[in-house]
């Protein structure tokens, strides 16, 4: 047998374990290397797991910051849904306070108010006024216009329009004239036949007023000329005949510029007397040219009480007072037949049915002013220039 060489043995040995051992290293390496990535992979899964539980406490946060918000939000809506409803309420409780007071209106012309107590106040003093009024009356007159019988032209003097007065209080017989819309003097007869009698060359008396007048719309009442201040938007004077003095005056609440009578546009304030004493017939600029009248006090200069009537200012030349009643005379601006339309009739004792067609008897005709004397029974007329007298006829109230 061969021997082997010893060397190559070894040689071979050693080869083989060096191949070995060469492996056995790059095993390790191999490890090593692993180690490492499972190592970093670690690091970063532990990363990742820090931000999500990050992301989910932020998302906690939040969240419940929302949910706060949100809370917020839905008190805030239940308390605008509560004011919504306070405010329909409101106006639910406006619309039937505005439905009360139409009917408490058109049933009674009280003034307007936006309180049901007060409304139910003033219904129960108009009630109480009437009840007095009424009583008043029981003596005094019970009675309405139902026709108007004749004409007497007294006189024809002075301006187209003026006015032309008698004192209705007791033994007063002189008569007043006053000619055009704006002056400050007056002429004074001893009678109404002086005054038919009187032409221009005859001395009458003259009164010179501290201040002029404005419009038609005078009153003479127990020795007192009551009249409207020209220059002045609702400045009543009191002037005492007599003594030839003014002694009083009152503003006139709720007047305008707004004409009294739209054919009559310088007459604001028209004044008259009846049965219950002092009144003032205008129109106030928010009544949509309805006249309104007030009852006065001339003791003190007073205002005593006032009624919305459903009289129309447009189209009416004149009016006057009969007995607690208005009556509206209308005509055309170029003048004619005129005619009373409207009756209102403060004390409700003329019913709506028996309300005449009232004609003037003349067939031309254009009032600056017809008073009513409660004395004569007659009314007093300025007509185009003329002084006239209307004889008429009553009914009893029903
Ligand atoms: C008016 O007077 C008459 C008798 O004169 C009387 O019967 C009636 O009750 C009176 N009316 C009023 C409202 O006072
Ligand atoms: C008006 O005149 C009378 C008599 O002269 C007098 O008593 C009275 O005080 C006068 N009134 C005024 C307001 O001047
Ligand atoms: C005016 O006089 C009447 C009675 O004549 C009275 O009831 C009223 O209170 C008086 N008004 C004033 C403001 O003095
Ligand atoms: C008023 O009188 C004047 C002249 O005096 C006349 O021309 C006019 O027609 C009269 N008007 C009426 C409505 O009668």
């Amino acid at each position: 047998m061969a021997a082997v060489p010893l060397g190559y043995l070894l040689v071979s040995f050693f080869t083989s374990i060096l191949g070995e051992a060469q492996y056995v290293m790059q095993d390790a390496t191999l490890v090593h290397y692993i180690d490492r990535r499972i190592l970093s992979i670690e690091n970063r899964l532990e990363k990742c797991n820090r931000d999500m539980a990050d992301y989910v406490q932020e998302f906690r946060e939040f969240s419940k910051r929302m949910m706060s918000r949100l809370e917020g939000l839905n008190i805030l809506k239940a308390e605008l849904k509560n004011d919504v409803d306070y405010l329909l309420s409101r106006v639910e409780r406006a619309q039937r306070d505005i439905d009360y007071f139409e009917s408490a209106k058109e049933s009674s012309n009280t003034c307007v108010e936006v309180d049901e107590d007060l409304v139910e106040q003033q219904l129960m003093e108009e009630e109480e006024l009437q009840k007095k009024v009424k009583l008043m009356l029981n003596a005094s007159c019970n009675f309405m216009l139902a026709g108007i019988k004749s004409l007497k032209v007294v006189k024809k003097a002075g301006d187209t329009d003026g006015s032309w007065l008698k004192d209705p209080g007791k033994n007063y017989q002189k008569i007043y004239f006053l000619t055009g819309t704006k002056n400050k003097i007056v002429l004074e007869f001893a009678n109404i036949r002086v005054f038919t009698e009187s032409s221009k060359t005859q001395s009458t008396r003259r009164v010179t007023l501290p201040f002029p007048w404005q419009g038609t719309g005078h009153a003479v009442y127990n020795g007192f000329l009551f009249y409207h201040r020209h220059g002045s938007l609702n400045e009543l004077i009191k002037f005492d005949i007599q003594h030839r003095n003014a002694t009083d005056r009152m503003l006139l609440s709720g007047v305008g510029e707004t004409p009294a009578y739209g054919l009559h546009p310088s007459t604001k304030i028209d004044l008259a007397v009846d049965e219950l004493g002092l009144w003032a017939i205008y129109t106030e600029p928010d009544t949509n040219g309805k006249l309104v009248i007030t009852k006065i006090n001339p003791e003190n200069m007073t205002e005593e009480h006032t009624w919305d009537t459903p009289c129309k200012s447009q189209n009416a030349e004149a009016a006057f007072m009969m007995c607690g009643a208005l009556y509206v005379s209308y005509n055309t601006p170029e003048g004619g037949t005129s005619r009373i339309e409207c009756i209102y009739d403060t004390l409700q004792t003329i019913s709506p049915h028996e309300v005449p067609q009232l004609h003037f008897p003349k067939r031309q005709t254009s009032h600056s002013m017809v008073h009513y004397n409660p004395r004569e029974k007659q009314l007093f007329a300025w007509d185009n220039g003329s002084q006239v007298i209307y004889k008429f006829l009553t009914k009893q109230k029903s």
